[in-house]
């Protein structure tokens, strides 16, 4: 049901999985399975008797009925706050915009006060919190509470709610992507500016790294020998360079300040550490001042972090990264 753990590890995932006993499915492999449904993603949040508002990411979110008005979220039997959605007598389901990637970090983690970093109100109807900024929201009276295995269905019925223009972040694989990104990549490549295509190759924590003319380390791109960059190129040149790859979502689109390339670069998920040209290199022991570019840097640098947390997500640039990060309260 989360989407949390799926991984593009999970892309390589040739052969069919059968179990004669599914209870004897190998769950990560079922969870990559359900990763492959692309979907949204909601903070949910109701209040304790006392108050204190509680929520918890989810993107097992589902509208049900029109008329009544009627939907759902799957809250798991582990959470902290199942006894206080058991007890609510409302609850909210928040879609997020497509700039709330930390909220919806904060939401999924185990920080004490979740709510502590940002702006919400009580909803209208039930009083249940209402995320500012949210891409909609929906405030709702409880309707039905359903056992489902080691999930509970939370089912609402909508009692008001509202909706902006804003894109709603979305969630695939594991990890986060924005139609926002898409048209940005589309654009660059569209554009007159020179474009460069790559991908972050990843195998069981080690990227593929290729050295360039000058002695520099970066991962395997197009468009760097005059010829604009491409998807179609670089899978060629991922062929010919014997990586058994597939490509994965859009990572990051960025501009080199000082160049004005636009680079381009695709998550993939590589079967075997191997290449016939280039190596790969643990995220651990990248020798990072090999590195040519700081945006490259940077790039890689997010990677290995959100690597380490195994959430993916998408900016525009390095530095919103950071920015986001430091607003977190990260050094
Ligand atoms: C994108 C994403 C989607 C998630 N969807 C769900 C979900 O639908 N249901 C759920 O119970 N947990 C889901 N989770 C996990 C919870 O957010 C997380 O386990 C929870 O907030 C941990 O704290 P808790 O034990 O206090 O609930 C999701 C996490 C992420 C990052």
């Amino acid at each position: 049901m989360d989407g949390a753990e799926a991984h593009p590890r999970d892309l390589a995932m040739k052969e069919p999985v059968m179990a004669i006993d599914p209870t004897q499915f190998d769950v990560r492999a079922l969870r990559g399975a359900f990763g492959a449904f692309m979907t949204g993603v909601t903070v949910t949040t109701t209040k304790d008797v006392d108050g204190t508002p509680r929520g918890f990411t989810a993107n097992s979110f589902t509208s049900v009925s029109l008329d009544p008005p009627l939907l759902l979220v799957c809250l798991s039997k582990t959470s902290s706050t199942l006894a206080t959605f058991r007890g609510a007598n409302a609850f909210a389901v928040n879609v997020l915009a497509e700039t709330q990637q930390e909220i919806a970090n904060t939401f999924a983690s185990k920080v004490s006060d979740r709510f502590a970093q940002i702006a919400w109100r009580d909803g209208p109807a039930g009083g249940a919190p209402i995320l500012e900024g949210a891409a909609a929201w929906f405030d709702c009276a409880p309707h039905q509470m359903i056992d489902a295995g080691d999930h509970v269905i939370l089912i609402g019925e909508v009692k008001a709610f509202d909706a902006t223009d804003a894109n709603g972040l979305g969630y695939a694989r594991g990890g986060y992507f924005t139609l926002g990104l898409e048209q940005k990549a589309v654009a660059a490549a569209a554009g007159e500016a020179h474009v460069v295509v790559g991908a972050i190759v990843e195998h069981e924590g080690k990227v593929l790294l290729v050295e360039d003319e000058t002695g520099g380390l970066r991962p395997p791109s197009t468009g760097r020998d005059g010829e604009r960059g491409s998807v179609a190129r670089l899978k060629n040149k991922l062929f010919q360079m014997g990586v058994d790859a597939r490509l994965g979502p859009l990572y990051a689109v960025y501009e080199n300040d000082k160049t004005g390339v636009q680079s381009i670069y695709y998550r993939a998920a590589a079967s075997a550490a191997s290449a016939d040209e280039g190596r790969f290199i643990a995220l651990d022991e990248i020798p990072w001042s090999r590195l040519p570019s700081q945006p490259l840097t940077d790039m890689l640098r997010r990677f290995e972090i959100e690597h380490r947390e195994q959430r993916f997500g998408v900016y525009f640039s390095g530095g919103e990264f950071w920015q986001a990060r430091r607003a977190a309260g990260d050094k």
